[in-house]
């Protein structure tokens, strides 16, 4: 089974990309294969809202989301690591999340997939826990199964995350939960 790892910052190396590695290198300790998404490194226009994802399963606009499409298809599940800008994901992880209508128009790809939410922001009370109810709502729309950290509601973390060693700890949770999950639909 596969966990898509998916970093919504444009800082390359930053500590949302840093996070998605994290969780990713555990679940890989766990036995999942595992997949990343770094939009520091892609380019993923805005939706125009032209409806041609109505008719084709294809999107007109030429750029990385035609990269990007097939990881979350064949994930089962998804963890989504967003900055809070302004109490918000950033607006390149706005952007993923809208071009995705595309899946959600062709028989809901990504319903009943795992999906789970950290936020990193500046401050200790920055909108994390608005920023990961974003994510949420996102997946939540595509018939997704969302999970937290088993007690709250994903990762929530103060940069530098590593003199936040209770926001990581959520971080780990999460993956974790994620994981457990999996791993009881895999008996099934
Ligand atoms: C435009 C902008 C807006 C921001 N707004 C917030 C905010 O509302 N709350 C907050 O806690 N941090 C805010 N920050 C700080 C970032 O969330 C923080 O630097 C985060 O750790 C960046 O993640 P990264 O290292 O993965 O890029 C903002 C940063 C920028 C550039």
């Amino acid at each position: 089974m596969k966990i898509l790892g998916i970093s919504g910052s444009p800082k390359k190396n930053g500590n949302s990309e840093q996070m998605i590695d994290r969780v990713l290198a555990m679940a890989e300790k766990r036995g999942f294969a595992t997949d990343s998404v770094f939009l520091s490194e892609m380019e993923v226009k805005p939706c125009i809202a032209c409806g041609k994802c109505r008719e084709s399963d294809e999107c007109p606009i030429d750029d990385d989301m035609e990269k990007i499409y097939p990881k979350l298809d064949e994930a089962d599940a998804i963890i989504v690591a967003s900055p809070v800008y302004f109490g918000s994901p950033t607006a390149q992880l706005k952007a993923l999340f809208d071009r995705s209508v595309l899946l959600r128009r062709h028989n809901f790809k990504l319903s009943n997939k795992i999906g789970a939410g950290i936020a990193i922001g500046g401050s200790r009370n920055g909108g994390q826990e608005k920023t990961i109810q974003v994510i949420q709502d996102w997946m939540h729309i595509h018939g997704m199964v969302v999970v937290g950290d088993g007690g709250h509601f994903g990762g929530i973390v103060k940069k530098p995350f590593e003199e936040d060693e209770v926001g990581t700890k959520t971080v780990d949770d999460t993956i974790g939960k994620v994981c457990d999950l999996l791993e009881m639909m895999k008996k099934k």
